[in-house]
């Protein structure tokens, strides 16, 4: 009897702390990146914060971790899976292990400008991309742009045969190594927070990257030439784990699903300004000189990057290479 008792007593005990925990203790997104807080994914990161504490006060706490200070991109997806972050926002060229299909944002010259890859993001096969990771848990709530690559060396980079000989620091996207092998370059994959001490050290001598993150991981202090190639782009997917939404109470997860939409919005809409400013910001410095192409020097380069879809085309998907290419037509 006084067993039974003891086992009732405790069982209640449990329900009141649970219920307790649940009424009082808000749930918190850790939402870990690896760039700086002025670039577009910061002002994001930033602005999902502002509103969903202003929308779900009580409810859902967001703890920002810029500058890879939580998690380096190497970590940040098995952070992520097991649950010690919420939300991440990781650049399209680091999905590989996962899907071949997101490759497709890699491929060299696919993109003419941001406004086509904005319209292929938004267009089905785009938004389907976003559901490519669902059997590894991983769901994509939007994408997020930063923009268009830009080439960087120590040396001018006019011809594709100036970038003979150079390391390039890169993502870890087989798609982007062989972008630069196709220019007679190397390519050292490495993780985005130790790229400024890999051009101090020698390790890599080149770089790409959208203005944004050039300016504000400070490469410009050790690099002396950027070549305006616009020749791939570097966006993000916003994602979290499919356990971790579905079992968001459906109040706040429709909430939240809102706030995404607006913030995503917010930060495609911002995104080409920060990396102008930034760009700004690269030739005040004056440590630095743009070097823009002329529209047959740009051709010089794609004419040797774009065979590269070759090797790529079957396991991304010849279908949405098509679809990604009509998206430089507007409608
Ligand atoms: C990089 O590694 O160069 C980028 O993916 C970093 C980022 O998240 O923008």
């Amino acid at each position: 009897m006084l067993k039974l008792l003891c086992k009732a007593l405790a069982c209640t005990l449990a329900f009141i702390t649970l219920g307790t925990a649940t009424a009082a203790d808000p749930i918190v997104i850790r939402f870990s990146h690896v760039v700086g807080e002025q670039t577009p994914k910061g002002q994001g990161a930033l602005l999902f914060k502002k509103l969903v504490e202003e929308r779900l006060p009580g409810k859902v706490k967001v703890e920002v971790y810029p500058n890879s200070t939580l998690f380096g991109d190497d970590k940040e997806m098995e952070a992520l899976l097991l649950g010690d972050v919420q939300i991440i926002a990781r650049s399209l060229a680091k999905f590989e292990q996962y899907t071949k299909t997101v490759q497709l944002f890699d491929l060299p010259f696919l993109f003419q400008d941001i406004a086509a890859v904005d319209r292929f993001q938004t267009s089905p096969e785009g938004q389907k991309l976003l559901r490519a990771m669902e059997r590894n848990n991983i769901k994509g709530l939007a994408y997020w742009h930063n923009g268009m690559k830009q080439l960087s060396a120590n040396r001018p980079l006019r011809k594709p045969e100036d970038a003979r000989g150079l390391t390039f620091r890169v993502q870890t996207s087989a798609v982007l190594e062989e972008q630069f092998k196709a220019v007679d370059a190397k390519a050292q994959q490495m993780i985005f927070s130790v790229v400024y001490q890999g051009l101090v050290t020698g390790v890599i001598n080149a770089t790409e990257n959208p203005y944004s993150n050039f300016y504000n991981q400070k490469l410009h202090e050790v690099q002396k030439y950027v070549t305006e190639t616009n020749h791939g782009v570097l966006d993000y997917m916003l994602i979290t784990t499919s356990d971790f939404w579905n079992g968001l109470p459906p109040d706040v997860r429709s909430e939240l699903d809102k706030i995404v939409i607006e913030v995503t919005a917010d930060v495609n809409n911002q995104a080409d300004r920060l990396n102008e400013q930034d760009k700004q910001r690269v030739l005040a410095a004056k440590t630095t000189e743009i070097i823009t192409l002329t529209p047959e020097e740009r051709n010089a380069w794609r004419d040797k990057m774009k065979p590269v879809w070759a090797k790529f085309e079957k396991a991304i998907g010849p279908d949405l290479v098509k679809a990604a290419e009509a998206s430089n037509q507007a409608q």
